[in-house]
């Protein structure tokens, strides 16, 4: 077979669960297969009420796994092992059910269990009743999911086998085995960022008050998170200094977790020097002078009176001149009017490189949202985008780093 030659010796661990579609990942097996896959499964409970482990055991030549608790499975190849002695793990069906579970990083059977503990790419091929699949807690775990890497392959739409018609019939398995294969293609090429370092900002700081309050900006760390997970697909080494933000933790980046400016700034200058900084943290402009060590209690009479300080400014302070100062210092301008005119004054008042201004007035759903629309500005030069989600504007900015960074990871400032 040559139709995708990249398969050729690579191990997939197959999670078959329980749905109709189950039939379908016998067939995906026996392709997998042709294509020297080698091809390790676990049969959820449910997932045996469809296939028998026979015919998985058959097809795949291998043991088939089901059982966490069984002591041959655990002492022949314990769950860890199991989860990472592949290439790829697939999930095909992924039930509604398995993804919630993967999103919240619920262990509780050998699948999810191995999905939870396993360090490797994820595949997920979705099947499902159409009502669950359009369910906002269904697409809320994708988003999770996709969010952290992992991959989606269908589904697609037609009659399902409940009677119903729309979204949510399993991806057929050429279908499965093109996605897989595409895995490969995309992991073997081009790292354009190979060699480079990065550092990143992002989330809010927190600026103490007292030790029971404080004062932060609005920033949900989507974009910087997505940003540090972009630099590291991209074969960037990455140090994301993050405020406190809900985001998972993207892979292969290292991660330095702050809360005031004063520490972003101090875990900003450790890892110097390095080529590219892009700062995306909301970072509070004025900490609290008089901060108390103990809380603040009312007394009846006057409210306490705050004295703000500024902050020092982490973007402005990267991009000074010297030794030290990063091939490419990229900082953002969150504005609620005459964006940019204000962002093009930053650009020179900050003395950055680049600035990518993203308008933050109430009503475009920029903090907290899926999507956000960005300019970029470069010298004079204004690059406006369109409308993308926050992982789609970092890869955009992500390959234009690439593109404007010398040959040379030792070469000078671009
Ligand atoms: N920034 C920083 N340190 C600060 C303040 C801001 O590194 N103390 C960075 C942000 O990470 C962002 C850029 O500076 O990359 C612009 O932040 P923004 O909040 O838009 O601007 P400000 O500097 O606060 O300026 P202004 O208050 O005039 O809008």
């Amino acid at each position: 077979m040559s139709d995708f030659p990249q398969l050729q010796g690579k191990r997939i661990l197959l999670v078959i669960a329980g749905g109709i579609a189950a039939y379908k990942s016998l067939d995906l097996i026996r392709r997998l297969r042709e294509r020297g896959v080698a091809v390790r499964c676990i049969l959820t409970e449910g997932g045996a009420k469809f296939i028998t482990p026979l015919s998985v055991a058959a097809l795949s030549e291998d043991k088939v796994y089901s059982n966490q608790w069984s002591l041959t499975d655990e002492s022949e190849m314990g769950h860890i092992r199991l989860s990472r002695e592949a290439d790829l793990v697939v999930v095909a069906p992924a039930t509604a059910n398995l993804l919630a579970k993967m999103s919240a990083g619920i262990a509780d059977n050998l699948a999810s269990t191995a999905l939870l503990a396993t360090d490797k790419p994820v595949l997920v091929a979705p099947a499902m009743n159409s009502m669950m699949w359009a369910h906002p807690a269904t697409q809320a775990n994708l988003a999770t999911l996709e969010r952290r890497g992992v991959r989606r392959v269908g589904p697609g739409s037609g009659e399902l086998a409940c009677g119903e018609t729309g979204a949510g019939r399993m991806a057929e398995p050429m279908q499965i085995v093109a996605a897989i294969a595409d895995y490969f293609t995309d992991s073997a090429g081009p790292r354009p960022l190979a060699g480079r370092t990065a550092l990143v900002t992002s989330g809010p700081t927190l600026e103490a008050i007292d030790p029971v309050r404080y004062i932060v900006n609005r920033s949900s760390g989507r974009q910087g998170h997505a940003i540090a997970a972009a630099l590291a697909a991209g074969g960037a080494q990455v140090t994301l200094v993050s405020g406190p933000t809900a985001q998972p933790d993207p892979a292969g980046v290292r991660i330095v977790r702050v809360e005031s400016a004063r520490d972003m700034l101090a875990a900003c200058l450790a890892p110097l020097p390095v080529d590219i900084a892009v700062c995306a943290a909301a970072v509070s402009d004025w900490r609290v002078e008089n901060a108390r060590d103990q809380k603040l209690k009312k007394t009846g009479g006057q409210p306490p009176t705050l004295i703000l300080t500024e902050n020092p400014d982490i973007l402005a302070t990267l991009s000074q001149p010297g030794a030290q100062r990063p091939h490419l210092v990229i900082g953002f301008a969150a504005e609620t009017e005459n964006l940019i005119t204000n962002a093009q004054a930053k650009l020179r008042r900050k003395g950055c490189d680049w600035l990518v201004a993203n308008d933050v007035a109430p009503g475009t759903g920029t903090f907290g949202g899926d999507d956000n629309t960005v300019h970029l500005l470069r010298g004079d030069s204004v690059e406006s985008w369109p409308t993308l989600t926050k992982e789609a504007v970092a890869t955009r900015l992500v390959a234009a780093i690439a593109a404007a960074l010398p040959a040379s990871p030792t070469s000078q400032s671009c």
